[in-house]
């Protein structure tokens, strides 16, 4: 689907100015189409991120049988109701989203359904016994390759159980596979997380009709939803994501004399993490015109031009910026002082193995870094970094938007090996940035 290599090159960039929005949510946009699809009626959806990963889920919700358009702009899902879905013809591809391959093997789990999953190779290197090993509890039979691996058959259960459990890791993806498995079991589905973790799929369960209770439970929460409910249609508009706008926020606080203001960005308290610490770091961020839309909390952010310190981020913010984390380390590379970025086990196992693959952009571009267990620290002197280096970005969208960045914001350019993965979550990325002032070509 990709072209092959799509090589770029970031020149160091002067003041960027505007003020535009970004793609919707790809976390919510994955939801709105599956959670449609499994209602009873029509429901529109506003906003939808038509991003490479998003549209893996469509088409795999369509060979399920949901029937599914986009008509200006305006994605419309004919929804065949819970536990409605139909055997596939064909092996279902996610491509690259993890999202996508984890949250419908949960809605396969529990749909008397024989089906096949596979992706591309970064993510047929991603673990998958995360959600195989839990789902099974509900009957469903997964056959994976060595090292619970994609290509994988999944046997959906015939009568399924809920399933009562509590998450090793904490996962979004894992809760809201164990959630959508839940939907179509006969009982009281329990899932309890160590440590809250974006909660769209239960916002999104309680807006078309499901009966879920969400409680806090220690550091984390306990989900309980009853099974078999009646999904009704409800429209949704998806917000702009936050993980998207955090590009130019730290290119407009990176950049001398820039102001980027990015419209309608989703502000779920469980996604602002990278917010917070750029605040922590002494950037200046200010959010206006907030506001709730479809249910989650929205505003426009204002980024400026400012020096940073480092910053020390515990572990336990690490959910709720799970994805920022590589841009955040170019933040880091131009503070003053050696910033931690604590318990990153989880970026080993992201698009790419996120953690050496951030250690080893800032470091082909002069910056000193080191991984320290789970933990990065990251050097800055308060300089501009040099620049001048070759990045590999392992079909990874976001160590390819982090590099373009920090290209845009060193001495001297930085080259990168392939940047058509950027497709995956934020189409358009390198228009728009150069729209903003940068110079990527
Ligand atoms: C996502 C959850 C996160 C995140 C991913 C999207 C989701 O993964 O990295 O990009 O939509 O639930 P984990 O839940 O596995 O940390």
């Amino acid at each position: 689907m990709f072209a092959p290599h799509r090589p770029l090159t970031a020149h160091p960039a002067a003041a960027l100015s505007g003020s535009v929005r970004v793609p919707g949510d790809k976390s919510i946009s994955h939801r709105a189409l599956m959670f449609a699809a499994l209602a009873i009626g029509q429901t529109s959806i506003e906003g939808l991120l038509e991003g490479e990963d998003v549209l893996r889920t469509a088409a795999a919700m369509r060979a399920l049988g949901a029937h599914i358009v986009c008509e200006a702009g305006v994605w419309r899902v004919q929804g065949v109701g819970i536990g409605g879905l139909a055997e596939p013809e064909d092996v279902l591809d996610m491509g690259n989203s993890g999202t996508a391959a984890r949250l419908l093997a949960g809605i396969l789990a529990t749909h008397p359904i024989f089906s096949v999953m596979t992706g591309d190779a970064s993510l047929r290197r991603r673990p998958m016994r995360r959600v195989t090993e839990p789902l099974s509890a509900c009957g469903a039979m997964f056959h994976t390759r060595a090292g619970g691996r994609l290509p994988m058959s999944i046997e959906g259960a015939r009568d399924p159980l809920p399933i009562d459990h509590r998450l090793q890791v904490a996962s979004a993806q894992v809760k809201s596979a164990l959630l959508l498995a839940g939907l179509n079991a006969r009982g009281t589905t329990r899932i309890e997380e160590p440590a809250a973790t974006r909660d769209h799929t239960e916002n999104m369960l309680a807006h078309f009709g499901a009966d879920i209770r969400v409680e806090p439970a220690g550091a984390g929460r306990m989900i309980t939803l009853a099974g078999q409910p009646e999904l009704r249609a409800a429209d949704i508009t998806v917000p702009g994501d936050p993980s998207s706008a955090a590009f130019l926020q730290v290119a407009a606080i990176l950049i001398p004399d820039s102001h980027i203001t990015v419209q309608g960005i989703g502000l779920n308290p469980l996604r602002t993490g990278l917010m917070l610490t750029l605040r922590e770091m002494g950037a200046t961020l200010i959010v206006t015109n907030e506001r709730i839309e479809g249910g989650e909390p929205v505003g426009d952010c204002v980024a400026s031009f400012g020096a940073l310190s480092a910053v020390d981020v515990p572990a336990e913010r690490a959910p709720s910026m799970i994805d920022e984390y590589p841009i955040l380390a170019v933040a880091c590379a131009h503070a003053r002082g050696t910033s931690r970025l604590r318990g990153l086990a989880e970026l080993r196992v992201k698009e790419s193995d996120r953690l050496e693959g951030t250690a080893a952009l800032l470091a082909a571009n002069g910056v000193a870094v080191t991984i320290a267990g789970d933990d990065l620290l990251i050097r800055g002197t308060g300089a501009v970094p040099e620049g001048g280096g070759m990045v590999s970005t392992h079909m990874d969208h976001r160590l390819a938007m982090s590099a373009l960045v920090l290209g845009s914001s060193a001495s001297r350019p930085v080259r990168v090996d392939d940047t058509a993965f950027i497709d995956t979550s934020f189409p358009g990325f390198v228009p728009l940035m150069n729209s903003l002032g940068c110079q990527l070509a």
